[in-house]
């Protein structure tokens, strides 16, 4: 496995790949690999040749200067995850690599309302703008994101077919621990007792589902349904409880088609997300978690 630490180096690699005729997979992370990156580059593997991984924690995503600071980093822990995975390269970029005095931004209109986009101002700015970059130093085939984070994946997808990026975009499932909750190198940062009390995330993804396959459609009674499983665990704070429609990520009233119900909430000073996707099927739904 290489580790390129230079936009040069990055692109000798990918240009010598390209002539031995590999088709080159991506998978952008921030690091702190977890079995959720890892399933990210098998599936990549299935779809592709060479396979690069970006860590790169990006300052200009995050709203909040602790959490970015705070953010975990452990590199040779990484390196050996992603040898073993099968990785053939990692692209660890220094921030002056990637950022000397930028002056364009990428952003996508309207998807970045509401969810995340509303409780973290110019998160998916930032998001856009390096994945762009990242696209452009290593001009990948296929990139596989994570369906833990469906706002940034369905932002990511429309960017690529908004800019023409020549590069196809696979949505992978979430991949949870033991008891339902969605890995996130975050979850490094939660107590023994936040983490227990964060299970109620999935609780009350679970209570929307039954609810919905019993045949309840109307949004405030979904909601309601997961507010009171999350409140029993008593959050540090609820960002927002939200069904949206999965094609423009507008907030609806009533399910109709395809529909992602999403959380972000706070335990202790760590937030954390997660969503189902809501299916139609003939006249039911079908809700995947
Ligand atoms: N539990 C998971 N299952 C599947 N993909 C995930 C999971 N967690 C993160 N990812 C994906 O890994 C990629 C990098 O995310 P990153 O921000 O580094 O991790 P995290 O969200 O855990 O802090 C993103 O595409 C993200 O959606
Ligand atoms: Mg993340």
């Amino acid at each position: 496995m290489i580790i390129a630490h230079t936009i040069e180096e990055v692109r000798t690699q990918i240009r010598q790949a390209r002539n031995e005729g590999k088709q080159i997979g991506f998978v952008p992370t921030m690091g702190y690999l977890h079995e959720g990156h890892l399933s990210l580059v098998k599936i990549s593997k299935r779809q592709s040749d060479f396979q690069v991984m970006s860590i790169f924690v990006n300052r200009i995503q995050f709203n909040d200067r602790k959490d970015f600071e705070s953010y975990p980093r452990e590199y040779e822990r990484d390196f050996a995850l992603a040898e073993k995975a099968g990785v053939n390269l990692i692209f660890l970029p220094e921030e002056e690599e990637m950022y000397h005095n930028q002056r364009t931004f990428v952003e996508v209109e309207s998807l970045a309302d509401h969810l995340c986009g509303a409780t973290r101002p110019g998160h998916f700015r930032g998001v856009c703008t390096v994945v762009a970059k990242l696209f452009n130093i290593v001009l990948p085939d296929v990139s596989v994101f994570g369906r833990k984070d469906i706002q940034q994946a369905l932002i990511i997808e429309k960017m690529v077919k908004d800019l023409n990026f020549p590069i196809r975009i696979i949505i992978a499932p979430t991949i949870r621990e033991e008891g339902g909750l969605a890995m996130s190198s975050r979850n490094k940062h939660l107590s023994s007792d936040e983490r227990k009390r964060a299970l109620s995330i999935n609780r009350g993804l679970h209570a929307a589902k039954s609810r919905i396959e019993s045949g309840i459609r109307r949004k405030e009674e979904i909601i309601a349904a997961v507010r009171s499983e999350l409140e029993k665990s008593t959050p540090d704070k609820i960002d927002y409880i939200e069904l949206v429609s999965y094609e423009t990520l507008q907030p609806i009233e009533h399910i109709e088609g395809r529909t992602i119900l999403a959380i972000a909430a706070f335990f202790g000073s760590t937030r954390l997300i997660d969503n189902m996707l809501i299916e139609p099927e003939g006249d039911s739904f079908t809700c995947v978690l």
